[in-house]
């Protein structure tokens, strides 16, 4: 079989396809035969070396994968082969408090590989409404998402939500809590973008580029401030967001896709902000999604697919930022 390894951090430079044998699952394991992945905003900084976090020297990279079961180990209960799954990207973490310390395709080999040997409850049924390319862009993106929108921000009819920009997150957020009803205001830095993210279901749309204050913008349209920020921006951002929210308003503080100064904690107790950090999702929280995707009839926004032997190429249209919604490669 053929899989990538990271053989350094120069970025896609780094990539290495190599031939390898196809592992034999333990007793509680499956052998999963891959057939699409999706790229996160996490795969460039860690193939750039600018994650931040341990990563394993030479690592297997990606999150995020899905296939069918070919193998399954002779303790398994709860998979037969020709099951389709998908892989979850903090496995450690089945349901209550976050665990957070093994991650998929950072500080343990992930899921760039043909065939994936994965532990038998590090697996999720995919909706059944979606294909593997769709099913593929769930672990990290839509799963960090929903625990944001529902699980942590409550989403209810009617309730006001930020989104910042057209990534795989926030093109996420926006589709699951228009589903729930919410009125979402979304920026990006592209009118045809824009046009887009109005056409998945958000309300109001802003430029972040032609509106430096769109903080203040999204406020006034919500009139007074919107309930909660799905903040994917960092420091770049943060000064805008808490401008955004209302007072006893949230910010779900998730990316750090843009540099900038650091910021004054005096807004966030002026305008009592619950501001809270998001790490991705249980498999408890990945079920539940699964479940509501489903219900909803909500597909994945993919931008564009490559295959499994272009994944040089899959890692540099996402870096171009052209993307909306995921980047998905599939089996050959
Ligand atoms: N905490 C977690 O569990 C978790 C999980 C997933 C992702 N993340 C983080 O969340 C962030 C987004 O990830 P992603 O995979 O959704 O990224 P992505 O798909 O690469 O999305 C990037 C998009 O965000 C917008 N953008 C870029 N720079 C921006 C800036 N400085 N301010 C506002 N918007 C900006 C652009 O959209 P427009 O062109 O439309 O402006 C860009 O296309 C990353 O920092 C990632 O590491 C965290």
């Amino acid at each position: 079989m053929r899989r990538y390894r990271l053989d350094g951090f120069a970025g896609t430079s780094s990539l290495r396809l190599e031939r390898c044998d196809v592992p034999v699952p333990g007793p509680r394991q499956v052998l999963v035969r891959m057939r699409a992945w999706s790229l996160n905003h996490r795969d460039l900084l860690i193939a750039h070396g600018r994650y931040g976090r341990d990563v394993l020297p030479g690592l297997v990279p990606l999150s995020d994968g899905a296939g069918e079961v070919v193998r399954s180990g002779a303790e398994v209960t709860r998979w037969r082969p020709g099951d389709a799954v998908v892989g979850l990207f903090l496995p450690g973490w089945q349901s209550g408090r976050p665990r957070v310390d093994r991650a998929l395709g950072g500080s343990v080999d992930g899921v760039l590989a043909e065939y994936v040997v994965f532990d038998e409850d590090a697996v999720v049924a995919p909706p059944s409404h979606l294909d593997f390319a769709e099913a593929a862009t769930l672990p990290c993106a839509a799963l960090t998402a929903w625990q944001a929108v529902v699980e942590l921000g409550g989403l209810h009819p009617g309730q006001s939500v930020l989104t910042l920009g057209s990534g795989g997150v926030s093109v996420f957020a926006l589709q699951i809590a228009a589903a729930g009803g919410a009125r979402v205001i979304a920026t990006s830095g592209s009118a045809s973008k824009l046009e887009r993210l109005r056409a998945l279901g958000a309300c109001e749309v802003i430029d972040h580029a032609r509106t430096p204050d769109w903080g203040a913008r999204a406020a006034a349209w919500s009139g007074g401030g919107v309930d909660h920020v799905i903040e994917v921006g960092g420091a770049g951002t943060m000064r805008q967001s808490i401008s955004a929210a209302r007072v006893g308003g949230r910010i779900s503080v998730i990316g750090v896709l843009g540099g900038g100064p650091g910021i004054s904690p005096v807004p966030l107790l002026r305008k009592v902000l619950c501001v809270q950090g998001v790490q991705v999702g249980s498999a408890e929280m990945f079920r539940a999604m699964n479940r509501a995707l489903e219900h909803h009839r909500i597909r994945p926004v993919i931008d564009r697919v490559f295959p499994f032997s272009r994944a040089a190429e899959a890692f540099r249209h996402l870096e171009s930022g052209a993307h909306i919604g995921k980047v998905v490669l599939t089996a050959e």
